[in-house]
């Protein structure tokens, strides 16, 4: 009897995966509709104005496009950034609706749609890793936690400039002696030796002997500033002191951080107010960047500060 029903099971779920293989994959069609381009438009102004308070807006707007041409890789990929964006930046909201979780099941799902229709896209492949990987945590879905984990890897393998980043940075929130946080950061110094051609000093790294290989094509362009994000070379070196602070390794850190005074669009920065009180806060910051509940922008490390994602990518006031 009990064979019987296994070999029931097993030709059933061989049934289904003929069905789906035998069945069209979604394909890819660009949309060039007024509604698309008014929706991306949208997106765009509100990410490099860092205006969180119009992710309502654009979600409609991108929302209605999507369905409107539900094939469409960008407009999967931007509404995945939008929801991921929402939920990075929460400590923005006073109070924090317990719904707030739900923007990383959107996420996933749009990039999930993104990954089908542009399995070629490497920020999404990272995007959608990281996102399993923090849903995964959220829900205490381990397996998820696992998957994410291995989709993170083979991000890194196609991009690794953005996505050792990318990996590095949602673990910076893990406690600071867990393995997860050491190879986070481990990452972080892999991405700069990648910027920098050569393995980087690590007691000494200043990244001046390097600034000459700025770029804006290949996948070198990652480690540099650009249209889509202004202030990325800021961004990153703020984030490392974090992760270099939270550890205990201020004086390190404070070199790391004073790197993004390298970068020529330094003075028109809207975060660089952040760093500077980084620098002179380093040591104090140590025990506050180690708890996990949020302080203030401050206090709490950049990827739980509420400004996770504009750092880089907000150019005007
Ligand atoms: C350390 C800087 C940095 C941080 C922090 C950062 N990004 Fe980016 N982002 C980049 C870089 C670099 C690229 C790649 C640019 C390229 O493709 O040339 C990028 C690409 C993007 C794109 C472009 C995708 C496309 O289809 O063109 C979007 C949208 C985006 N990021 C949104 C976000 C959101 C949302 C967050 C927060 C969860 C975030 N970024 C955090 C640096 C950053």
């Amino acid at each position: 009897m009990r064979i019987l029903l296994i070999s029931l099971m097993l030709s059933l779920a061989g049934c289904e995966s003929i069905a789906v293989m035998s069945t069209p994959k979604k394909n890819p069609a660009i949309s060039n509709t007024a509604l698309s381009a008014r929706a991306e438009s949208h997106f765009w102004k509100g990410l490099h104005k860092g205006d969180y308070a119009s992710i309502s807006e654009t979600e409609t707007l991108l929302t209605a496009a999507y369905l409107e041409n539900p094939n469409d890789p960008r407009l999967s990929g931007y509404l995945g950034f939008l929801h991921i964006w929402k939920i990075t930046e929460r400590n923005r909201l006073q109070p924090i609706p317990s719904t707030i979780v739900n923007e990383i099941i959107l996420a996933k799902k749009y990039f999930k749609d993104a990954n089908e229709l542009n399995p070629s896209d490497e920020r999404i492949q990272g995007f959608l890793a990281d996102s399993m990987l923090v849903e995964g945590q959220i829900f205490n879905d381990q397996r998820e936690e696992v998957r994410g984990y291995f989709a993170i890897q083979r991000a890194i393998h196609h991009w690794p400039q953005f996505n050792y980043f990318t990996g590095g940075y949602v673990m910076s929130t893990l406690p600071y002696d867990s393995d997860r946080f050491k190879e986070g950061m481990e990452w972080q110094w892999k991405t700069l030796d990648l910027c920098a051609g050569t393995k980087i000093d690590r007691h000494h790294p200043d990244f001046s002997p390097y600034i000459y290989r700025e770029t804006q094509t290949g996948p070198n362009r990652a480690c540099w500033n650009s249209w889509i994000a202004p202030h990325n070379f800021e961004g990153f070196f703020l984030n490392m002191g974090d992760m270099l602070v939270k550890q205990g390794y201020t004086e390190t850190a404070v070199t790391i951080y004073k790197n993004a005074h390298l970068s020529k669009r330094y003075n028109s920065w809207p975060y660089r107010s952040l760093l500077e009180k980084r620098i002179q806060d380093a040591e104090k910051n140590v025990s506050s960047f180690r708890q996990t509940k949020f302080i203030s922008k401050d206090k709490t490390i950049l990827f739980n500060s509420g400004y996770g994602c504009v750092v880089c990518h907000q150019t005007f006031h």
